[in-house]
Order: structure tokens, then C-alpha cells, then sequence
């Protein structure tokens, strides 16, 4: 399972890079406005540079929502850097723009998929990645893991190369379910990796391996 984290936060990005488990990162434009970059040249460097850390892929989502307006940013996009895979909503238009980027070679990522449907549109169309949000059909009563499985019997089913994408993860058995299922990627908050370090049991060992060892130095 690849494990890309969902945050446009350059100090995150770089710690988790530094420990050598991170495959990409998404972003998305909440997430740019939530570390201020403003204006669309800043919003283009800032992908760069996180392209210019990571080794792996990096979406970044269009904000154009008609079909001319999306081929034009994807473009733009793709060009600033090899890793870059253009983010497009799950829309009629952008069904339509994911279609023109495959065939122009350009990766994309299918964003906001709720239902199987949306899904099989999206790989139809020749996505990348499709990016199913767990957390919000959970917050709305239903069962996001469950989502997760479907697709990955569907796209079983068909020999789909499209990746499954695990989105909106809220908690670290999000992750661990996902992996269970057989998600392709899981994109992940920081404070949800984090938290799989954590066993009491581990810190309860460790300090009594260092308290023995000392006994052994005497
Ligand atoms: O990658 C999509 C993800 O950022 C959405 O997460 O927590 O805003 O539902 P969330």
C-alpha cells in the first residue's frame, strides 16, 4: 500500500519525507488556503516545490469547473514538474477533461467520488487515481469502508489500472482498515500516521530493555 499524506504543509511534508515512508502527496485547494499561499503564481511554486522534495506523485487540483477551463490548468499544471498528476472533480466536464489527459499522456486523479458509479466513469475515462472520500460518507451516516471494498472488487473485476486512492482519512484504523481492504493508496493527515507509532506496550518494553541494559553495564 502506497502512503501519500493529504496536507499543502511544507514543514509535514518534509518530516515525513525525512523518514522515508512518504510515496506523494495531495493537496487540494482547501488545503492551500489553509497555508496561506495566495495568488496563482504562488500557488504554481509551492507544487514545485513540494514536487522538487518528494519523489512521488503529486496531485494538484484544477479550479476550473467547465471542460476548456480544466484542459487549460491541467496543462499548465503537468508542465511545472514530472510528478505532478492534475486533480479534476468528479463532474460531467471533468469525466470529459480526464479523458483528454489521458490521451495527451497527462495523469489525473478523480476527485470527490462518493458511489461505485462515479468510480467506474472515472476509470473508464482512463483516471489515474480516484480519490473516494471514507471520512465524509462517514460523517454523513453511511459506510465509507464499505465504498473502499466495493471498488476494489469492481476494479478486480474489470482489470482496471486505475488506482484506488483512499481520501479523507480521519483516524488511524481508517488506514489500517484500508490496507485490510486492499486499498492501492491511502492519503492520510499527519496526525493519522503519527498516531499508528503509538503502543503503550512498545514504550512499557523499551523502558525496561534500556533499565536492564544499564544492569548488564553495571
Ligand atoms: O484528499 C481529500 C481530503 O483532503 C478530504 O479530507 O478531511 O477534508 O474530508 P477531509
Amino acid at each position: 500500500m502506497k502512503f501519500f499524506i493529504d496536507t499543502a504543509n511544507l514543514d509535514e511534508i518534509k518530516e515525513l519525507n525525512d523518514l522515508g515512508i512518504l510515496d506523494g502527496v495531495t493537496t487540494n485547494p482547501s488545503l492551500m488556503a489553509k497555508v496561506g499561499v495566495q495568488g496563482r503564481e504562488n500557488v504554481l511554486k509551492h507544487y514545485k516545490t513540494i514536487c522538487e522534495m518528494v519523489d512521488g506523485d503529486i496531485s494538484a487540483e484544477v479550479i476550473s469547473t467547465d471542460f476548456e477551463g480544466m484542459l487549460r490548468e491541467g496543462k499548465e499544471l503537468a508542465a511545472l514538474h514530472n510528478n505532478i498528476v492534475v486533480k479534476v472533480p468528479m463532474t460531467r466536464d471533468g469525466i470529459k477533461a480526464i479523458k483528454a489527459f489521458s490521451e495527451m499522456g497527462i495523469r489525473t486523479n478523480c476527485t470527490l467520488i462518493f458511489s461505485v458509479g462515479q468510480a467506474i466513469l472515472a476509470a473508464k475515462a482512463g483516471a489515474s487515481y480516484v480519490s473516494p472520500f471514507l471520512g465524509r460518507l462517514d460523517d454523513v451516516s453511511t459506510d465509507g469502508l464499505s465504498l473502499i471494498e466495493d471498488l476494489v472488487l469492481v476494479f478486480a473485476n474489470y482489470g482496471f489500472d486505475t488506482e484506488i486512492l483512499a481520501a479523507s482519512i480521519r483516524h488511524p484504523m481508517h488506514i489500517v482498515e484500508c490496507a485490510k481492504i486492499g486499498a492501492d493508496v491511502v492519503t492520510c493527515p499527519g496526525s493519522s500516521i503519527d498516531k499508528l507509532f503509538n503502543h503503550p506496550l512498545t514504550d512499557i518494553g523499551l523502558a525496561q530493555f534500556i533499565a536492564d541494559y544499564k544492569k548488564v553495564e553495571g
